[in-house]
């Protein structure tokens, strides 16, 4: 079946960590950021707030937090993408009906709205010829962020994004094969066999990309790099903040 430009787009995606030392367009990033409030929203919610960052300080302070990644501070651009339920907390004090009580479902719902969101924003990007990458790295430190940010209760930082013109050109990361993904009526176990090709795929990959070249597989990859981020203060850092108290 022929894609569309839209999805050509969607399968050329690769992260991008150097930029140009160039500006984005005057309005450009207010333009992104309206591509992405249209993406769907549980119950309209609209439960997102994006910080753009630009002090410099913050930048170096959000960049430590997130464990050195350089392109914090060296990205055009730095935003930092948070769950919000303030709003629709008065929107429920202000129709008398009480305040929101911490329940796991509202900050689930606020959570996939951020991702949705952000994903549509970074679409939007790559679409005008920029490029940028996701920071899950600040919930290694979440509250440096929340400092930096003044963020206040009911308001919590998911992830950053950088972006910026493109400086490097890296190869697409092969994804697992889509049968893996979808499932035919019934979920089913991936073959053993199926992850080893995967496995030799990405073992190739890893071995033969321009950057970063390293000796290892996607299994390998990944049980690492889990095990290396369990964050175990994110729990009690959630709960503070009012999200996934009960
Ligand atoms: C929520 C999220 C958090 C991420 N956090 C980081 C990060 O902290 N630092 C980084 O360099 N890349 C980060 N990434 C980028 C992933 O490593 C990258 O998307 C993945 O390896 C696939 O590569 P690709 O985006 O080039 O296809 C993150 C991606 C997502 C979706």
């Amino acid at each position: 079946m022929q894609t569309t430009p839209t999805q050509q787009l969607q399968l050329r995606h690769r992260s991008v960590r150097r930029y140009l030392d160039k500006p984005l367009e005057p309005g450009q990033l207010e333009s992104l950021i309206r591509c992405g409030q249209a993406a769907a929203t549980s119950s309209f919610i609209q439960a997102y707030s994006v910080v753009r960052v630009t002090r410099p300080a913050a930048r170096a302070a959000i960049a430590k937090a997130a464990g050195g990644q350089p392109w914090i501070e060296q990205a055009p651009e730095f935003l930092v993408f948070c769950a919000d339920l303030r709003r629709i907390n008065a929107a429920c004090e202000k129709a008398g009906k009480g305040a929101l009580e911490g329940f796991a479902e509202h900050g689930l719902a606020a959570i996939v709205d951020v991702a949705l969101m952000a994903q549509n924003v970074l679409l939007a990007a790559e679409s005008q010829g920029l490029g940028g990458v996701f920071i899950g790295g600040i919930r290694n430190d979440p509250q440096v962020i929340a400092e930096q940010l003044a963020l206040p209760a009911l308001v919590t930082p998911l992830f950053g994004m950088c972006l910026g013109w493109p400086d490097e050109d890296n190869e697409v990361k092969p994804r697992m094969p889509t049968e893996l993904i979808l499932h035919q009526e019934r979920y089913a176990d991936p073959s053993a066999d199926r992850m080893a090709d995967y496995d030799a795929k990405m073992a190739a990959y890893y071995a033969a990309r321009g950057s970063n070249v390293r000796l290892s597989d996607w299994s390998s990859a990944v049980a690492t790099a889990i095990q290396g981020k369990k964050r175990e203060h994110m729990l009690d850092f959630l709960r503070a903040r009012g999200f996934f108290i009960r």
